[in-house]
């Protein structure tokens, strides 16, 4: 049976503590120089709606790294759902790949590509979740803190799909997650409940980021508009304003807070430049550990 990684829940928590000590070993090889290429021979299509920098880059360098080829097909290439049905694409790209990387804009498509594929599809993004995304921010966490037990994790801004992939990986691993987001721009309301039925982590949505931040070990944000939002993005400025993180709502964190961003930053709208450049910001560990963790999913997606 070929298994996908669509959510962060597809994984156990063993898998994805599995996934993250294949992380370990092999970014500890390439920071000695060493070369591990189990996947000679293999092939990743790429399929990318909407644009990215760190996704691309670090499966394609992934890849490379691990001895196999990506292929890169981007928003003007195949049209999925428009200009070839999902489940036509889906078989295609299996008879010529061994893996599927994909970032839509519908969810129900990353769905569909997964069901019709014969090979493995990760999602690289659609408009519901960002997996991979958490699953590097939360290994970076530990890279910092060991573990996660007493930490509180306080997400500003909107419930937006790395806010609900966030809380899919507090359904796996316990923690405590608060958000803090405008009234209307809450996270998904079936992955929050499923988040609390399987009660393993404390899960807060509030409107207030004073509140959220305060004493908190990590700060996370990301955009106020996400890709395909643009024409929103005025009206969610005037939402979103007073929930920017600034100097002045990190004071309310705890001195050695983390400071994260998925990236892209529209800096001067939910961060600052004091914040994302200041001492506490593990920003691009976290854009580094896009590659190392990724490539243990795509390792064990094909063991
Ligand atoms: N964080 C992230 O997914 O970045 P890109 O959109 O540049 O791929
Ligand atoms: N929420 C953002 C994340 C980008 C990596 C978006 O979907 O555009």
């Amino acid at each position: 049976m070929k298994r996908d990684f669509v959510h962060i829940t597809d994984f156990s928590s063993d898998e994805i503590q599995e996934v993250f000590d294949l992380t370990a070993t092999m970014k500890a090889l390439v920071k000695k120089g060493k070369e591990y290429t189990p996947l000679k021979g293999k092939n990743m299509a790429m399929i990318f709606a909407k644009p990215s920098a760190r996704t691309r880059i670090s499966f394609e360098t992934g890849m490379s790294q691990l001895g196999g080829h990506a292929i890169y097909l981007g928003p003007n290439d195949i049209g999925i759902g428009k200009r070839e049905a999902v489940r036509d694409i889906a078989r295609v790209i299996a008879r010529y790949d061994d893996i599927i990387m994909a970032r839509l804009f519908d969810h129900t498509h990353m769905l569909e590509l997964a069901e019709y594929s014969t090979v493995p599809v990760i999602n690289g993004l659609t408009d519901l979740n960002h997996p991979c995304q958490i699953m590097a921010d939360i290994f970076t966490v530990l890279e910092h803190r060991k573990h996660l037990n007493d930490l509180k994790i306080a997400f500003i801004g909107d419930g937006n799909n790395v806010a609900n992939s966030w809380i899919n990986l507090a359904a796996r691993l316990p923690m405590h997650f608060v958000l803090a987001s405008p009234n209307g721009y809450d996270p998904d309301e079936t992955i929050l409940k499923n988040a609390h039925n399987v009660g393993i982590s404390r899960i807060e949505v509030l409107h207030d980021p004073v509140e959220a931040v305060r004493d908190a070990d990590v700060v996370y944000t990301d955009v106020w508009a996400s890709m395909g939002q643009e024409t929103e993005a005025e009206l969610r400025r005037k939402a979103f304003m007073p929930f920017q993180v600034n100097g002045n709502l990190m004071k309310h964190a705890k001195k050695d807070v983390l400071v994260m961003h998925c990236l892209p930053a529209h800096r001067g709208d939910e961060i600052t430049d004091e914040v994302i450049d200041s001492p506490n910001s593990i920003v691009f560990d976290e854009a580094e550990n896009r590659m190392h963790v990724q490539k243990a999913i795509i390792v064990k997606l094909l063991q």
